[in-house]
């Protein structure tokens, strides 16, 4: 009963950003828990491998590139899906860019304006198509990935963190409204985890120092210790759970050792 839970047969679920890091590890639970995952970013060579290693150990993957600031591709991304597969059940928003690191007075405006094109307007436009189609099947789960920084923000890293409050914010946005079409939406919120988005940080020993002192558990994620709370709030075990947010940081918003 509890394992039934979390099984995942016979749905169809999209994940951006899956070519590695949190979104890589998403996918591969995903599909060991029975769905067909539909991976996307920019890549298609670095999904097409993602996508043999999952189907290599018996699951079900299609890799589909398509850039998460580009309206165009997206809908074409869901279109194909469509075409494909007739539904979508789970839709996990996480390829995300940081491409400033800085002071926020300084930050300019070619910066802003790619920030909140891939962070913000791509989560906001993927999950209105994906609704809509998660609408005609009956229903479905959306996961935004936000971050720790969308609640406190990131030294450096200000337009960043600002989109990530508002994925936080849009996550009970659609909450409220695609409720009646039984669309549960909810976000995770990751502290820091060892990928390459943020290898500037965990690869200098200064910063990485003293981001360990506020963080109770005393070290940095891995990917895959992030990926079961997406599963979780993807599956039928969270079904009367949306307009949630669910924190995997170590103890990080909990307040630092000192
Ligand atoms: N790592 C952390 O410490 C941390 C902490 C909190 C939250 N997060 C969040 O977790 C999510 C995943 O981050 P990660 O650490 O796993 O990063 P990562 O290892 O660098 O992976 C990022 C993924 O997104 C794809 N991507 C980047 N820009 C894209 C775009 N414009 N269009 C489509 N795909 C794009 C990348 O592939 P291509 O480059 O091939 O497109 C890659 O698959 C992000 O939302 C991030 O904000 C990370």
């Amino acid at each position: 009963m509890a394992t039934q839970l979390f099984d995942l047969s016979g749905r169809v679920a999209l994940i951006t950003g899956a070519s590695r890091g949190i979104g890589r590890a998403i996918a591969e639970l995903l599909a060991e828990q029975g769905a067909h995952v539909i991976i996307s970013s920019r890549k298609q060579s670095d999904l097409d491998e993602v996508a043999a290693t999952i189907v290599g150990a018996g699951g079900k993957a299609t890799a589909i590139a398509a850039h998460q600031g580009d309206s165009a591709a997206l809908k074409s991304l869901i279109a194909e899906i469509e075409a494909r597969f007739g539904r979508l059940d789970i839709l996990v928003n996480n390829a995300a860019t940081n491409p400033y690191y800085g002071h926020i007075a300084d930050t300019d405006a070619a910066m802003i304006d790619k920030t909140l094109q891939v962070n913000i307007k791509g989560y906001f436009e993927l999950s209105s198509l994906a609704s809509k189609l998660m609408k005609q099947g009956g229903g479905g789960s959306i996961v935004n990935i936000a971050s720790i920084n969308g609640v406190r923000p990131g030294m450096f890293q200000g337009i960043y963190s600002i989109t990530k409050a508002a994925v936080i914010n849009m996550t009970l946005a659609f909450a409220k409204e695609c409720a009646p079409w039984n669309v549960r939406v909810n976000a995770v919120l990751p502290g820091l985890t060892d990928t390459r988005f943020a290898s500037a940080l965990t690869k200098n020993d200064a910063i990485l120092k003293s981001a360990l002192q506020n963080i109770p558990l005393a070290r940095v994620a891995q990917p895959a210790e992030i990926a079961p709370a997406i599963l979780f709030l993807a599956s039928d075990a969270a079904s009367y759970v949306t307009g949630t947010t669910l924190t995997v940081d170590g103890g990080f918003l909990a307040g630092g050792l000192a």
